[in-house]
């Protein structure tokens, strides 16, 4: 019994013993190198507060890139065991991002593996060298002259939204009580389907919710949000968790197809993607991607993930800061019907408004949807003017909250302030929120317009008012920036005559 126990606790010993070495090992890799970490945990490396859901990925990398020394270029962290660095000077993002592209073009996201051909043959998860041809096909599919076709579809939109809202009963000082993401997120996928998909939805309708509820499927829940941290931030596991990942496909693939099928039958255009689609199927194909099949249907369902999610997030957090602040959401009414007084409203007359510009880049600043993005070294690669060499395969990521949020690039970071690029050191306009360089959202002039029309369609009929009572913590499931408990504002129909329907 005794010789049993000391067996036992022998065997302990040594397998702590082991333990301990490999992960002193393991997390040594950056204090070998010379680079700075936070403290870090021992089983979770740095992520231990996402592992275990007390916060958003986004929020866990801002509070790593704060706690570096405020000049810090860069910063390390482990994700569990797996280093990866975090940059923090603007300059030596560009080199990475932009200058040395060819090194940096890969995502960590779908990494791994490309069994899904719809949730992966596309351009948020493709490699080299197939990712640059599909980027320069697809890139054609959004020019000025495409977008301003879309625009009007996008106005179709806005109008069951206005009546959705109209619907709602008032209290007794006329004001009805909405959630913003709920409002923000159902005119999101009716301009997508439409945009995507070529059809008509009306997710404000409770009879027709079928694309809205097979949006949520791939985005939304605890279980999916728990599967896209693994896909971001660890595909190595994609593999085991294959079963769960399967997007919705049979239900996009049949909508998917009828448009394409009925459009190529009848002939008719209608400025979308499907028209766009339908022009490289039938063109020239390369012999590493053919654009037939799953392939085809990889594309709508990647603008739609993409776009959704990005412009219902942005559009709710505009309406929250305008609430916030009524003197911009005047400044903003004035600027819209300025505009509108003087004819019909198109991409053009949009871009003529300038402070609804301002507007949106600000929000972006503050509330990047996807808060942070990454690139894996595809070699060994010398930092320029440091002695660091990131290692081939190592993860180099950039936290947009932090950038976004740096008193030495903004000043008072943290402060909505629209009428703030004038003055600031960085033009933000072309703001991290939509990523860097070659890679970076190849639908931010489309985002931008989905997101102002949404905008103007709600300013111009409606006065936004902030609810205090309800505080917007961000949810801890979700890799993208969005409000746990959800964003709760107060709308009341504007008195004006001019812009009653
Ligand atoms: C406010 C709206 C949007 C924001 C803030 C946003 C943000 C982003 C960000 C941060 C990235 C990663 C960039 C990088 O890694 O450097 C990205 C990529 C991408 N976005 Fe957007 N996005 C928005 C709207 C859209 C829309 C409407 C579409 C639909 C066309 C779209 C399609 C994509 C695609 C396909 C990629 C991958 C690009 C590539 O790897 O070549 N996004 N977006």
């Amino acid at each position: 019994m005794t010789n049993l126990f000391a067996y036992l606790a022998t065997t302990l010993v040594l397998i702590v013993s082991v333990l301990y070495i490999y992960v002193k090992y393991k997390l040594s890799y950056w204090s070998k190198r010379g680079v700075k970490t936070p403290p870090v945990h021992p089983i979770f490396g740095n992520l231990k507060d996402t592992i275990t859901f007390k916060k958003p990925p986004g929020v866990v990398l801002q509070e790593i890139y704060q706690s570096a020394d405020p000049d810090d270029p860069y910063i390390g962290f482990y994700i569990l065991h797996k280093p990866a660095l975090m940059i923090r000077d603007i300059d030596l993002i560009k080199q990475i991002m932009v200058k040395d592209f060819d090194i940096f073009s890969n995502r960590v996201f779908g990494s791994v593996h490309e069994k899904d051909s719809v949730g992966l043959v596309n351009l948020l998860s493709i490699n080299q060298p197939k990712w640059k041809y599909l980027r320069s096909k697809m890139t054609p599919t959004l020019t000025g002259q495409k977008l301003k076709k879309m625009v009007p579809l996008m106005f179709e939109c806005g109008d069951p939204m206005l009546k959705f809202v109209d619907r709602k009963p008032a209290d007794k000082d006329g004001w009805k009580y909405f959630e913003l993401k709920t409002l923000s997120s159902r005119y999101a996928t009716d301009v997508i389907s439409s945009l995507a998909f070529g059809i008509t939805t009306n997710s404000f309708s409770e009879d027709d919710v079928a694309f809205w509820e097979a949006g949520q499927k791939i985005l939304a829940g605890p279980k999916r949000g728990i599967i896209l941290l693994l896909l971001f931030f660890m595909p190595e596991v994609a593999p085991f968790i294959e079963p769960l990942t399967k997007s919705p496909a049979e239900f996009f693939r049949r909508v998917f197809w009828d448009s394409m099928n009925t459009r190529e039958k009848v002939g008719n255009v209608r400025g979308d993607l499907i028209d766009s689609l339908l022009a490289l199927k039938n063109g020239p194909q390369s012999k590493d991607f053919k654009f037939e099949g799953d392939n085809l249907l990889a594309q709508a369902v990647s603008f739609y993930v993409a776009g959704f999610e990005a412009t219902s997030t942005a559009i709710a957090f505009a309406l929250y800061e305008l609430a916030s602040h009524p003197e911009y959401e005047e400044k903003l009414y004035e600027e819209i019907k300025g505009v509108l007084d003087k004819g019909e409203i198109s991409m053009d007359t949009i871009s003529e408004m300038t402070f609804l510009d301002a507007i949106i880049a600000e929000t972006l600043r503050l509330y990047p949807p996807l808060p942070h993005v990454d690139r894996i070294a595809s070699r060994d690669y010398k930092l320029p003017g440091t002695n660091l060499t990131i290692e081939k395969g190592t993860t180099v990521l950039v936290s947009i909250n932090g950038t976004n949020r740096d008193s030495r690039y903004f000043s008072e970071p943290t402060t909505f302030n629209p009428l703030r690029k004038k003055n600031e050191q960085y033009d933000f306009t072309g703001s991290f929120a939509f990523g860097v360089g070659p890679r970076s959202c190849v639908g931010q002039r489309l985002g931008m317009l989905i997101t102002k029309v949404a905008v103007i369609t709600l300013v111009m009929h409606y006065k936004i008012m902030f609810r205090p009572d309800k505080e917007k913590l961000l949810n801890p499931l979700s890799v993208f920036t969005n409000a746990a408990d959800g964003v709760y504002v107060h709308f009341r129909r504007r008195e004006n005559k001019e812009t009653e329907k």
